[in-house]
């Protein structure tokens, strides 16, 4: 949640600045702002709402010698997205970015108040630089401040601070929100929350740990370790591929993500297909001794991946496995038993709530596994072990492709821990490698199809709520699907089990209540068809998505025919994808930043 930014260098500073927070703006879009410091004089400027506004702000804003810089995009979490509680916040001489949340910034700001300083904002951050200059009073010089002010803070914080007295240098501190600094050969040293910003700038990059601090100036990098050890930075190359962040002529990135799929899970199979077994060498099949369940911890679209890799866990490995919402299992005082192995499941690899229930699990001294795409992410670095699910960069907040990847590393792991338990047969596993390798052919996407959905989708566009239904596997589908469709079109969606509908929600069948079913051929379709039947019955709306036709429904979205149900699975979330897409844009929403919503969730 929010992206931070900052430049120390000759350049220019404020398209720096801008430029990197526009490779972030996914994180958060409510409001932006930079603060510069140039020759002991700071320019600070903010806008509400998108980037573009703080662009046009700043477009006679020159920075052409020597300057240090911050900016944020933000995703408000205390108080309304207004320029007062944008970022950066000011002291008197001083100014701050900050992604996280200071939970004791209340008890801070009382302190703070009854010493008399004035608050602009509603925010947590503000009470960091106005700290900051409560102790650069009494401490021995400005970094022994800022090092007061950091221990004095409680809560997550990725933060950077600027302050005249020292205008060559830039501070920063690292506690559960990302953050790396990259450098290059020119000196100049850069900050932003995730690598992108960095790529064409800086030549190799530092990923801070949580608890790292210090500060950077023309000459020198400061790092101390949570426990005040002076560290030297840990650098590393940093990709120079900026491509496939662009929209490569589609609409909207969400939509360049979904044609992406097919490629980007022929990326996620390659060299992990054998002839009659799944290899991952980035794991060592040790991670499965003495293990008799596996607990799955995921939110959002990722706890839905995860629910689909229950059913093939105990279908294929026929080994137990649980599926927890991360929110909810970090406060319920779960019991950990030693022989379950603890897997988190992220697009990001920074969500707090999932990224907590990977700690408590490692405390536990569980074996732990992260599922993700953004390699050093605070999750991979964390886990025992790792599988990287090769989608790519995934810019748009609805996620896609990231789903995709996820359940097809799952179906393979699900595989080989079948054959580590002798659980299927040779045959079975080989004819099950065989549907692995058709999985980028069913996520290919025909014009006929695409322009079936477009024009279907303006039916779509009121009503008093959707059911998106579907029995076993098909069931996460349809939650997923609820959840792409709520997301972007802001219309009421909810994901059922299809026989679940007559224990309740049935009752709201009419006309006006859209039920997008979920009918594979080679799944209890029958039984999948009667519920349907039983929605019809009742007048529901019925927009059915199968390979086989079905008179009963009012629209009728035909995939290809499949060998397998897990294949109609994939032909099925383009489907629902597609759908929920076309929904949006016919409603002039924002695709690819949704109201309300951020791409990385990194507070609770
Ligand atoms: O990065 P993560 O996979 O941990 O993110 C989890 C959720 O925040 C995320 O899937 C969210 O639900 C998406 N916006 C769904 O499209």
């Amino acid at each position: 949640m929010c992206g931070i930014v900052g430049y120390l260098g000759n350049k220019n500073t404020k398209e720096i600045l801008l430029d990197g927070l526009k490779e972030l703006e996914y994180r958060g879009y409510d409001s932006a702002g930079i603060a510069v410091l140039q020759n002991n004089n700071f320019s600070n400027y903010k806008a509400v709402g998108k980037l573009i506004n703080l662009e046009e702000k700043t477009k006679d804003f020159v920075t052409n010698s020597f300057a240090v810089g911050i900016g944020h995009t933000r995703w408000a979490t205390h108080g309304k997205p207004t320029e007062l509680n944008a970022h950066p916040h000011l002291g008197e001489s001083s100014y701050v970015v900050h992604n996280g949340i200071i939970e004791n910034y209340v008890s801070l700001k009382n302190e703070l108040q009854s010493d008399g300083v004035k608050f602009l904002s509603q925010t947590d951050t503000e009470v960091i630089v106005h700290q900051f200059e409560k102790n650069l009073i009494t401490a021995k010089d400005t970094f022994e401040a800022f090092s007061q002010t950091i221990s004095q803070l409680q809560g997550a914080y990725a933060i950077l601070l600027v302050t005249k007295g020292e205008d060559e240098t830039i501070f920063f501190a690292k506690h559960g929100s990302p953050m790396l600094m990259g450098v290059n050969e020119e000196n100049e040293k850069f900050f932003a929350s995730s690598d992108t910003p960095l790529i064409g700038h800086a030549k190799e990059v530092n990923y801070f740990e949580d608890g790292d601090y210090g500060y950077v100036s023309k000459n020198e990098i400061i790092i101390y370790s949570k426990d005040k050890e002076l560290q030297k930075p840990n650098f590393q190359t940093i990709s120079t591929n900026r491509l496939s962040s662009q929209k490569n002529g589609y609409r909207f990135f969400m939509e360049k993500e979904i044609y992406e799929q097919s490629d980007v899970v022929s990326d996620t199979l390659m060299g992990r297909l054998g002839e009659n077994e799944i290899n991952f060498n980035e794991i060592d099949s040790t991670l499965f001794d003495d293990i008799n369940e596996i607990k799955l911890c995921a939110c959002g679209t990722s706890y839905h991946s995860a629910l689909s890799a229950s059913y093939m866990f105990e279908r294929y490995a026929k080994i137990r496995c649980c599926v927890e919402i991360a929110s909810e299992f970090r406060y319920r005082d779960p019991l950990m038993c030693k022989d379950t192995l603890f897997v988190v499941i992220s697009q990001s690899g920074e969500t707090a709530d999932t990224l907590e229930t990977l700690k408590m699990a490692k405390k536990e001294g569980l074996k732990t596994l992260v599922i993700c795409n953004v390699d050093n992410s605070s999750m991979v670095r964390l886990a025992d072990a790792c599988i990287l699910t090769r989608a790519g960069i995934e810019k748009g907040v609805a996620s896609t492709k990231a789903f995709a990847t996820q359940v097809s590393v799952f179906w393979m792991l699900s595989l080989y821990v079948a054959k580590l338990r002798d659980a299927m047969d040779a045959n079975q596993l080989a004819k099950q490698i065989h549907l692995l390798r058709e999985i980028p052919s069913s996520l290919k996407i025909s014009d006929a199809i695409h322009e079936k959905i477009k024009r279907l989708s303006k039916r779509y566009l009121h009503g008093h709520g959707f059911f998106f239904i579907g029995r076993d596997i098909f069931f996460p589908l349809a939650l997923e699907g609820a959840l792409k469709l709520k997301e972007i079109s802001y219309l009421h969606a909810e994901g059922y089990p299809s026989g679940e509908m007559k224990h309740g929600p049935i009752a709201l069948a009419d006309p006006e209540l859209f039920t997008i079913a979920l009918l594979p051929q080679h799944l209890l379709y029958e039984k999948s068809k009667s519920n349907v039947e039983e929605l019809s019955a009742r007048d529901s709306t019925i927009c059915a998505i199968s390979a086989i036709e079905f008179d009963k429904a009012d629209d009728f979205i035909q995939i290809n025919e499949c060998q397998d149900y897990m294949l109609e699975f994939f032909e099925m979330m383009i489907v629902v994808q597609l759908l929920s897409l076309e929904i949006s844009v016919r409603l002039g929403n924002d695709v690819d930043m949704p109201r309300n919503l951020a791409k990385s969730v990194t507070v609770e």
